[in-house]
């Protein structure tokens, strides 16, 4: 059978989800595999070309993983017909302007969410992508995780009844590196809102695809944002001024009337199942949805607690609840590069578009908006 070669520029990958998810993960586990499989029994095969601003870093990453190609000179790739395919996992505010660049030489483009971090900003470059008649794409990863899966699979077979709410948390303590032998474990850029941070931006973009997959399209939001430490230790060992949300809690409705409560925080330590969880409450049953696992109750599973503070509880609220089998699960990221690489090749459809994902955006500029009111508001 046929190989055909696929030339993707990838920017800003020498960052921390460019280098793990989206090069090693991604693009060199599709390499090993033998590329991707075709409809027409070819098979495709992405030939990456890292790209970014510094050429030592570029060249030990691409050294590192035994990469061909590597390059400062973005202009140059743009202009090589060779690269269909530009790829961005550069930092936030600098999304849009590359985009811009990839669509006017004619790329296809995919690239990390948030696409943007102003609303207009990320509805124009999905029109601009539109208007030109390209592929285009935003990373919704958690779609393919195991735990989502299976929560999906529970859900088409009518497991829940009517849905009535979901409680998710989300977060985890990230040091603030003014504790000795504790350094930050996430870049400094996140608390500082002038560069793209904050956890608004960052993880409703996120909650947006989810529920509007899992649990129905958004319709509301009300949210309260808080930045609880006001002063992190930076990457030069300084002190910096954190000027973005480290925490919010957010209140979701959505068209088919689910309650969606979200905590979203990087002050929180973790004791539940997961650094993601979701309690998904139903008429006929209940799930715990975690990244990688789900665990479900149906109805007569459930006990029958008798409210009493004075003796220890009777029963074990941690039985009665199952593991669900996802079926086999590829690393989520590697599942949407397969599927945006087919979809450029002809072969199937590509819902995560840049205009879903401006949506993300959307509900984070939504989000703000409740936040300073203080009262719900329409999405
Ligand atoms: N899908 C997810 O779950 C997920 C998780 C974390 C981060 N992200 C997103 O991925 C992006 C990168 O985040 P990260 O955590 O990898 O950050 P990071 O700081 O580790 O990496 C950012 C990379 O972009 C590069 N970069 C910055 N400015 C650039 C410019 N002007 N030109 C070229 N390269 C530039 C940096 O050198 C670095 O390599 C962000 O937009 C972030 O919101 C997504």
């Amino acid at each position: 059978m046929s190989i055909k070669t696929i030339g993707i520029i990838m920017n800003g990958v020498t960052g921390r989800m460019g280098t793990n998810q989206h090069l090693v993960r991604s693009i060199l586990a599709i390499r090993e595999q033998g590329g991707v499989q075709l409809e027409s029994g070819e098979t495709l095969m992405p030939d990456p070309i890292l790209c970014g601003r510094n050429e030592d870093k570029l060249r030990s990453l691409a050294e590192q993983y035994g990469v061909e190609k590597f390059t400062t000179d973005l202009e140059a790739v743009l202009a090589d017909d060779y690269y269909q395919v530009f790829f961005d996992a550069s930092g936030t505010p600098y999304r849009v302007a590359f985009l811009e660049r990839a669509i006017a030489a004619g790329k296809h483009v995919y690239c990390e969410k948030p696409t943007a971090v102003d609303p207009a900003e990320a509805f124009r470059i999905a029109e601009v992508a539109e208007a030109a008649g390209v592929k285009n794409g935003t990373v919704q990863d958690k779609l393919w995780l195991p735990g989502i899966r299976a929560f999906l699979k529970l859900r088409d077979e009518g497991f829940f009844g009517r849905i009535l709410s979901v409680r998710g948390e989300f977060g985890y303590w990230v040091f603030s590196g003014h504790d000795e032998d504790q350094p930050a474990q996430r870049p400094s850029w996140n608390y500082r809102q002038e560069d793209g941070g904050g956890i608004i931006i960052d993880m409703h973009c996120h909650w947006r695809y989810v529920i509007d997959n899992l649990f129905g399209e958004v319709t509301e939001v009300f949210t309260h944002a808080q930045t609880h430490l006001p002063e992190r230790i930076g990457e030069d060992g300084e002190p910096y001024r954190c000027t973005a949300d480290d925490s919010a809690y957010a209140l979701f409705k959505t068209k088919e009337g689910v309650i969606c409560q979200f905590n979203s925080s990087w002050d929180v330590r973790v004791r539940r199942d997961d650094l993601l969880t979701m309690q998904v409450d139903g008429t006929k049953g209940s799930a715990i949805v975690g990244l990688r696992k789900c665990w479900a109750q149906s109805l007569v599973e459930t006990p029958r607690p008798v409210w009493n503070p004075d003796v220890d509880s009777p029963i074990d609220f941690y039985d009665g609840w199952e593991v669900v089998d996802p079926g086999t699960c590829d690393n989520a990221f590697k599942i949407q590069w397969e599927l945006f690489l087919k979809h450029v090749a002809c072969d199937g459809a590509f819902p995560w578009t840049l205009r879903e994902g401006a949506k993300g955006v959307e509900l984070a500029a939504k989000s703000w908006e409740s936040h300073h009111a203080g009262s719900w508001v329409k999405v």
